[in-house]
C-alpha cells in the first residue's frame, strides 16, 4: 500500500509546537511527515488565538486547501488548537472542506477521529473540556535527526484570567502532568540524543499545587536534573506573582538549570497591572527581580510587554519605559493590545487608538534595541558555554548555538570539526543586535 503522508502547520507558542509533535507521534504508524500540503493525505493546522486576527488568518490559510480536496477526495483536513476550541462548529460551517476540529484537550483523540472520518462519518468536532482532564503520555518514536534540544509540556491550561487573555478559555483549567510521566518522557528524549530540555507551561511556578503528593516546580527541576546525560534545563513561562525563593535558589544551586528567566511583566504601571488582573504591582515585580539578582547575579531576564491596554495613558506608558530602563532585560517581546474573545478587557472603555498603540510600540522597540545591543556588546571578550545546534542556516561556514543565558552565538571552528550536539567554550569577538559572534575554544562534552 502507498505510504500515507501528513502535513502539519503550527502557529503560535511552544506549547503548540509540542502538541504538534504529539499529534505526529499519534498518527506516526500510518502517516509519515511531508513538507508540502500538496503531497499530504492528512493536513493538520494547529492554531493559536492569543493575539489579533488569529481567526481570520486561520480561515484564509485553511481556505486555500479547498482545491486540494477536489483533486484528492480522500484527503482529510483538520484544524486543531486554540482557534479550533474557540470557533468549534463554526469552522465546518464556514469551511465545508474541513473534516476535523480538535480543541487542545482533544488532540489525543486524533486517531479515533481519523478512523471515523475515513469510515465516512465526518466531520468530527471535538471541543468539550473537562476540569479533571489529564494529558496522556505519548512518547515520540526515535527520529534519526532529532535536534539536540527538545520541549516537554509539564502543565496545561491556566487559572489566572488576566483580563486581556483568551488562554484560560481555550486551553482550559490548569492541570499538571504526573512527575513520573514527565521524567519518563525526558529520559526517552535523552536516550534519543537530546541534551537540553525546556519545560513548558502557561504558568510553570504553580506546577503541582492543585494535586496531592506532586513535587513543587523547584523540586521537579531537581528531580529532572538527576537524569544522567541531560546537560541543560530551561523552562517557560513563569508568572511573577508565583515566583518564590525556592525557584530563585534553584538557579544558583542546580548546575544544569540555565541562568535565564522569562518573566512577563506586561506593563510598568501598577494601575494598568491591576486592570490587567496580574496580581502584582510594579514595586513587587522589581523587588522580585532584585532578590533574584542577589541570589543569582548572572541571571538573564526576558519579558513580554503589552502596549495600549484600555485606559493606558502616556504616563502609564512612560512607567513601562522606565521599568525597561530599570530592569534592563536581555530581550523583550512586545505587542499591541488587541481585544480577544471571552477576555474581560474587551468590554473595557477607553480603548487606545491604533495609531497611538503603533507609536508606543515603536518607542518600546527603539529603547529595547539599544539596551539589548549594550548587553550583547558586554559579552565581547568573554568565554561562554554554548550548546551547538548545528551549522548556521544563513552562514553554513559557522556553527550556531545558545549560551546558558539564551543568547544566540554564531562561531567559527577549525575545518573538519563536527561540533553538532557538543557543549563547547566559545570566545565572543563581536556582538550584533540579535546575536553574538565568536571563535571556538574547546569542547567540554562531545556530541
Ligand atoms: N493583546 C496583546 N497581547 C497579548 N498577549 C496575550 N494576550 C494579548 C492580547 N489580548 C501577549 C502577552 C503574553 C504573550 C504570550 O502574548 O504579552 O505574555
Ligand atoms: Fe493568559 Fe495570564 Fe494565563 Fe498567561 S497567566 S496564559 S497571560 S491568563
Amino acid at each position: 500500500m502507498r505510504q500515507r503522508k501528513v502535513f502539519i502547520k503550527t502557529f503560535g507558542c511552544q506549547m503548540n509546537e509540542y502538541d504538534s509533535e504529539r499529534m505526529l507521534a499519534l498518527v506516526g504508524e500510518k502517516y509519515k511527515p511531508c513538507e508540502t500540503p500538496e503531497e499530504a493525505d492528512l493536513i493538520l493546522v494547529n492554531t493559536c488565538s492569543v493575539r489579533a486576527k488569529a481567526e481570520a488568518k486561520v480561515y484564509s490559510f485553511v481556505g486555500r486547501f479547498k482545491h486540494l480536496k477536489k483533486k484528492k477526495s480522500d484527503l482529510v483536513i483538520g484544524v486543531t488548537g486554540c482557534v479550533a476550541q474557540q470557533e468549534g462548529e463554526r469552522i465546518v460551517k464556514r469551511l465545508p472542506h474541513v473534516d476535523l476540529v480538535l480543541g487542545p484537550q482533544n488532540i489525543y483523540r486524533l486517531p479515533e477521529a481519523l478512523e471515523k472520518i475515513l469510515q465516512g462519518q465526518g466531520p468530527v468536532v471535538l471541543t468539550e473540556m473537562r476540569k479533571d482532564f489529564k494529558p496522556p503520555l505519548v512518547l515520540a518514536g526515535p527520529d534519526g535527526s532529532r535536534p539536540v534540544k527538545a520541549q516537554v509540556t509539564i502543565m496545561q491550561g491556566c487559572d489566572n484570567f488576566c483580563s486581556y487573555c483568551v488562554v484560560p478559555y481555550v486551553r482550559g483549567r490548569e492541570v499538571s502532568r504526573p512527575p513520573e510521566d514527565i521524567l519518563r518522557e525526558i529520559e526517552c528524549l535523552v536516550s534519543q540524543g537530546v541534551r537540553e530540555v525546556t519545560l513548558l507551561g502557561q504558568n510553570v511556578n504553580s506546577y503541582g499545587k492543585k494535586e496531592r503528593g506532586y513535587p513543587t516546580f523547584a523540586e521537579l527541576i531537581r528531580l529532572i536534573a538527576e537524569i544522567p546525560e541531560l546537560w541543560r534545563i530551561r523552562f517557560t513561562t513563569s508568572h511573577p506573582k508565583d515566583l518564590e525563593e525556592d525557584l530563585m535558589r534553584a538557579f544558583s544551586e542546580v548546575e544544569k538549570l540555565c541562568e535565564h528567566l522569562h518573566l512577563p511583566v506586561q506593563s510598568g504601571s501598577s494601575r494598568i497591572l491591576k486592570l490587567m488582573n496580574r496580581g502584582y504591582t510594579r514595586e513587587e515585580y522589581l523587588e522580585k527581580v532584585k532578590k533574584l539578582r542577589e541570589i543569582c547575579p548572572e541571571i538573564a531576564l526576558t519579558t513580554d510587554i503589552i502596549v495600549g491596554f484600555p485606559g493606558e495613558t502616556e504616563e502609564d506608558f512612560k512607567a513601562t519605559l522606565s521599568l525597561l530602563e530599570e530592569v534592563r532585560f536581555d530581550e523583550i517581546f512586545s505587542f499591541k493590545y488587541s481585544d480577544r474573545p471571552y477576555a474581560r478587557a474587551r468590554e473595557f472603555s477607553d480603548k487606545v487608538p491604533e495609531e497611538v498603540k503603533a507609536e508606543r510600540l515603536t518607542r518600546v522597540h527603539e529603547l529595547q534595541a539599544r539596551i539589548t545591543e549594550e548587553i550583547n556588546r558586554s559579552y565581547i571578550g568573554q568565554k561562554v558555554e554554548v550548546l551547538v545546534e548545528g551549522p548556521s542556516e544563513t552562514r553554513p561556514e559557522l556553527f550556531t548555538g545558545r549560551t546558558r543565558s539564551n543568547h544566540v552565538v554564531n562561531f567559527l571552528a577549525p575545518e573538519g570539526l563536527d561540533l553538532k550536539g557538543a557543549l563547547v567554550y566559545v570566545l565572543i569577538k563581536d556582538a550584533g543586535k540579535h546575536s553574538l559572534r565568536g571563535e571556538y575554544l574547546d569542547t567540554i562534552k562531545g556530541p
